[in-house]
């Protein structure tokens, strides 16, 4: 089983030609509201590539909240996710431009409420033969504790340190796979890099590049796998799309780097659609995806 400890969020997209300035009011030319959160995203992403999931969060009590939770059921995702009353569901307002590049901001909302019962809720279940899932949205004095009790099952930890914030770093030495770009990367460090992360208990460092692919360090391989060439027109949650079908890859128990090529193809498809969870693919587009790349 997959379990997804993290946040939800209503996503409210804005698409214009560009970003606007500093106190400039800029007509866009398309709206999407979707469901989003980096926690969230990355279940779906790992169900519709084919693994089991169960997302584990909070939502407000609210119409947002509603709306997201439907979307990850259709989807075929388990939930364990608590409706805190007086607040509300995560929001993330996302503008993209014409080059599919994005400006996010989120408030956290019912995310900032996860705390021990759900800590309690993986502790019954998390077994060697599972893996957990974290990302940067929730607390990471929670993050730090789910991780703990992960690696004190064997379960394997996938930690995508997104946003960054200096709290993660105590979540470092106990994922057994890091997967941050290079801004957050130079965060984390302090500006050091890949090897510094290496020092401060990173296992197995997936650097998510963009378009460039992907940069794999980890104890006794190292890598470097380009990105795909697809039309980019919206990049949002191109590295959920890519956390999650990882996870669905590592559970068939294929190796790191059949997972990280399933990873990028299954990201490269979701680049060239717009929103984040609507856009991922599954399992069926990624295994053609990839079947047309070979035979090429
Ligand atoms: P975000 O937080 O915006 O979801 P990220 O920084 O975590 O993104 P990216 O590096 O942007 O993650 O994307 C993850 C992976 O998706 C990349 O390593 C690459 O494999 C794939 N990808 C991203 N952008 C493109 C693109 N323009 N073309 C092809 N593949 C892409
Ligand atoms: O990674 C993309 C996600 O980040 C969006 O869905 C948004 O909700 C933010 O959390």
């Amino acid at each position: 089983m997959i379990y997804v400890l993290g946040s939800i969020n209503a996503d409210l997209v804005l698409y214009s030609d560009r970003f606007p300035e500093s106190g400039e009011t800029l007509v866009g030319n398309d709206f999407l509201l979707n469901q989003g959160g980096k926690g969230a995203n990355q279940a779906i992403a790992a169900k519709k590539a084919g693994g089991e999931t169960v997302f584990i969060g909070r939502t407000g009590d609210d119409y947002f909240g509603e709306f997201v939770l439907r979307n990850l059921t259709e989807n075929g995702v388990k939930l364990h996710v608590k409706k805190e009353k007086g607040t509300f569901t995560g929001i993330a307002m996302i503008n993209v431009n014409s080059k599919g590049e994005n400006k996010i901001v989120i408030i956290h909302g019912a995310n900032g409420f996860v705390n021990g019962e759900e800590l309690s809720f993986l502790k019954e279940r998390l077994t060697e033969k599972d893996i957990l899932m974290l990302q940067g949205e929730i607390d990471a004095k929670i993050l730090k504790s789910a991780a703990k009790t992960a690696r004190e099952k064997n379960a394997v930890v996938i930690f995508d340190p997104a946003p960054v914030n200096g709290a993660l770093k105590g979540v470092i030495p106990y994922a057994n796979f890091i997967t941050p770009n290079e801004v957050e990367i130079m965060s984390l460090t302090d500006g050091a890099g890949t090897e510094k992360l290496l020092e401060m208990g990173a296992e197995n460092i997936i650097e998510k590049r963009g378009s460039k692919g992907v940069n794999y360090i980890g104890k006794n391989e190292r890598f470097e796998m380009p990105a795909f060439e697809v039309n980019a027109i919206d990049t949002t949650g191109a590295g959920d799309t890519f956390n999650g079908a990882f996870a669905a890859a590592l559970s068939e128990g294929k190796t790191i780097k059949e997972s990280v090529l399933f990873a990028s193809a299954a990201a490269a498809i979701s680049v060239t659609r717009k929103g984040a969870a609507a856009s991922f693919p599954k399992r069926e587009e990624i295994d053609e995806f990839l079947r047309k790349v070979t035979v090429k």
